[in-house]
């Protein structure tokens, strides 16, 4: 009996996926409505000795599932004599692309549907792109509504020819094209009189004997860690399941990124010690010398994986937004979560031809190549080499709502060569020197809120004060610094990003910076509070819209509804109001004078040595 055949669907309900599914699972000899019982057979013909084996639950895109998102994927799991099967319902509606990479994610091999009568569209094409992207080897093209074109050879032989034709250059081990015809049980369970031309086998006996067994390439070991157990003082283990190769106790292991050295001296599985462990098995492993190892670190015996903080990867864009290069994500990596961006994107890829095409703008289910740069070095591998360190998750940081899953390409050594510079004289000499701890006060709200102003009064409070300050504000640095800079939302991330280092660096001086923005997104702000660090102080201007409107000091609202700016925050652009600022000033409520006091009792503890 051949192993377990892990496999999803694409199609939609009109190229008769449903009935098809169906089918099959209707003539299989068993069927399961309870997926424990399933696993038990399934455990009984795998490796696991009987045992149930409950990680066939938590394969796949783990990382989206651990999220905690809402993803509509049906596993169905059922078993004829021959083998047993999980498939990976994916339902056709909208959301249909993030559902069918989750699906693929955990699959070995997709039964793509085509209809006969309409052939080969788009959406075909999508679906063997995005399969062969997370890493599918196998695919069978099931044609359909065979009956509709009267059986006919030479359409099947069309369709065919064209379907090799876009994926020939897909890397795929192996590709079976099959006349069906889902209503009527052709070539479903058993070979159909009607289709004496095709010498192939029927779809189910053919899941039956397909052989998409993985070849074990990387022999060396790589135990990603999940968890560090600490039960108590004695025991010290390290949690993960093996992604690639065998380890031994008394072997040495590299802990990654800290590169420090170590051997095994116990290997558990479940709570049973073992000589050994491989490929699939969650282990919980212990050293024999202290060592820095928390989630996210990496215990191998490879010296292909890598520790750096920028790749170059593939990317199924799948947000309802577009994608804003510069912008700061969640990056899921194997058990590492951390932040950063989409550096540049290099082109999209042409679903229809798989050829590259320019981009600047990318929507809803493109295919795209780009540079990402992470916010510090992390420990990953290229997809090709290990599917579970070499590929990733975006996560929108307010949403939550995964915008795209991709795989790495290769890492860009960039970084590598670029060493930080410790100097002598040090942020703490040159604060003390000032006499004070440095600060970012960082104003946000509307044009015309008050920003400015406030920013102003504080700084010469502050300097009264005896306080060494420096003011950046918006339209002054847009003269200069940021010139270069409109706004778009992706010339806004841009603007804010920049205004964040400057800050940092005045901050490294000494200084006590006050900064002018309208900073609309909450995800920039997020962003500049992890460059800034500690010493960012948020104050939310609330000044209402109508209000700052009234009084329009530029007269640039009345251009702005007349149509003449773009984008235009609160008129045509959006501004998102900060969650938990550190204070929150309204000064069509508040003087200035008071609301500048507000702000110096607030920071002045912040500022003193
Ligand atoms: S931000 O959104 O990128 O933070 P920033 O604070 O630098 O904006 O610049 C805002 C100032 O630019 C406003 O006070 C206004 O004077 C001017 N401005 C010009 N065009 C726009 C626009 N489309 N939206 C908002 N402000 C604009």
């Amino acid at each position: 009996m051949k192993g377990l055949l892990k496999f999803i669907t694409c199609g939609s309900v009109d190229d008769g996926k449903s009935t098809l599914i169906g089918h099959m699972l209707y003539d299989a000899k068993l069927l399961f409505a309870d997926q424990e019982k399933a696993l038990e057979l399934d455990s009984k013909i795998g490796s696991r000795g009987g045992e149930i084996d409950y990680s066939l639950l938590l394969d796949g895109l783990t990382a989206e599932r651990e999220q905690g998102i809402t993803i509509d994927v049906a596993y169905r799991y059922f078993t004829t004599e021959h083998r047993s099967f999980i498939v990976a319902d994916t339902p056709g509606h909208e959301e249909y692309t993030r559902n069918m990479a989750v699906g693929a994610s955990f699959a070995d091999l997709a039964v793509i549907l085509a209809d006969a009568t309409k052939g080969i569209v788009p959406q075909t094409k999508r679906h063997a792109r995005i399969c062969a992207l997370m890493g599918i080897k196998h695919l069978v093209l099931a044609i359909n509504k065979m009956d509709l074109v009267g059986f006919d050879q030479e359409r099947f032989q069309a369709i065919k020819d064209s379907f090799l034709q876009i994926t020939y250059h897909m890397n795929l081990e192996s590709i079976q094209v099959i006349p069906v015809s889902a209503t009527d049980g052709d070539n479903i369970t058993a070979r159909s009189d009607r289709t004496p031309w095709y010498d192939g086998k029927a779809l189910l006996p053919y899941l039956e004997k397909v052989d998409v067994h993985k070849e074990e390439t990387h022999e060396q070991f790589v135990l990603p860690i999940q968890r560090v157990s600490r039960p108590d003082h004695n025991f010290r283990g390290f949690q993960g399941q093996v992604e690639a190769g065998h380890i031994q106790v008394g072997e040495e292991v590299v802990v990654l990124p800290s590169n420090e050295k170590a051997k095994v001296t116990s290997i558990l599985i479940t709570d049973k010690e073992t000589e050994h462990a491989g490929y699939g098995q969650p282990i919980t492993i212990q050293l024999d010398r202290e060592v820095d190892v928390s989630r996210g670190c990496v215990l191998t015996t490879s010296d292909q994986v890598q520790v750096t903080d920028m790749f170059t990867a593939s990317l199924l864009w799948m947000d309802d937004t577009e994608l804003i290069e510069g912008r700061n994500y969640l990056i899921k990596l194997g058990t590492q979560t951390l932040p950063g961006t989409v550096l540049s994107i290099k082109h999209k890829i042409d679903i229809n031809t798989g050829k590259e095409a320019p981009a600047d703008r990318i929507f809803k289910n493109e295919l795209i190549e780009c540079d990402i740069a992470l916010s510090e070095k992390a420990v990953f591998d290229t997809f090709t080499h290990n599917e579970a360190l070499g590929s990733f998750i975006l996560i929108d940081r307010i949403s939550n709502m995964t915008s795209a899953c991709g795989v790495i390409n290769q890492s860009l050594q960039r970084s590598a060569n670029v060493i930080w510079q410790e100097t002598d004289i040090s942020r703490a000499v040159r604060s003390k020197q000032k006499s004070q701890k440095p600060l970012t006060i960082w104003f946000t709200g509307l044009s015309g809120s008050g920003k400015s102003t406030l920013a102003n009064e504080l700084e010469k409070k502050l300097v009264a004060l005896g306080h060494h300050t420096m003011l950046l504000d918006g339209d002054n640095v847009r003269h200069g610094l940021n010139k270069d800079l409109g706004f778009t939302e992706g010339d806004r991330v841009e603007n804010i990003r920049r205004i964040a280092e400057v800050a940092k660096l005045m901050n490294e001086a000494g200084l006590i910076t006050i900064t002018a923005f309208i900073s609309p997104y909450q995800t920039d702000r997020q962003q500049a509070r992890e460059i800034i660090g500690e010493e960012y102080f948020e104050i939310y201007v609330s000044t209402p819209l109508e209000e700052c409107e009234k009084r329009d000091v530029k007269g640039l609202y009345k251009k702005a509804r007349a149509g003449e700016i773009p984008n235009f925050t609160g008129i045509s652009s959006p501004y998102e109001v900060p969650a938990k600022p550190k204070l929150r000033i309204d000064t069509s409520k508040q003087s200035i004078e008071d609301a500048t006091e507000l702000v110096l009792k607030a920071i002045l503890d912040r500022v003193q040595l």
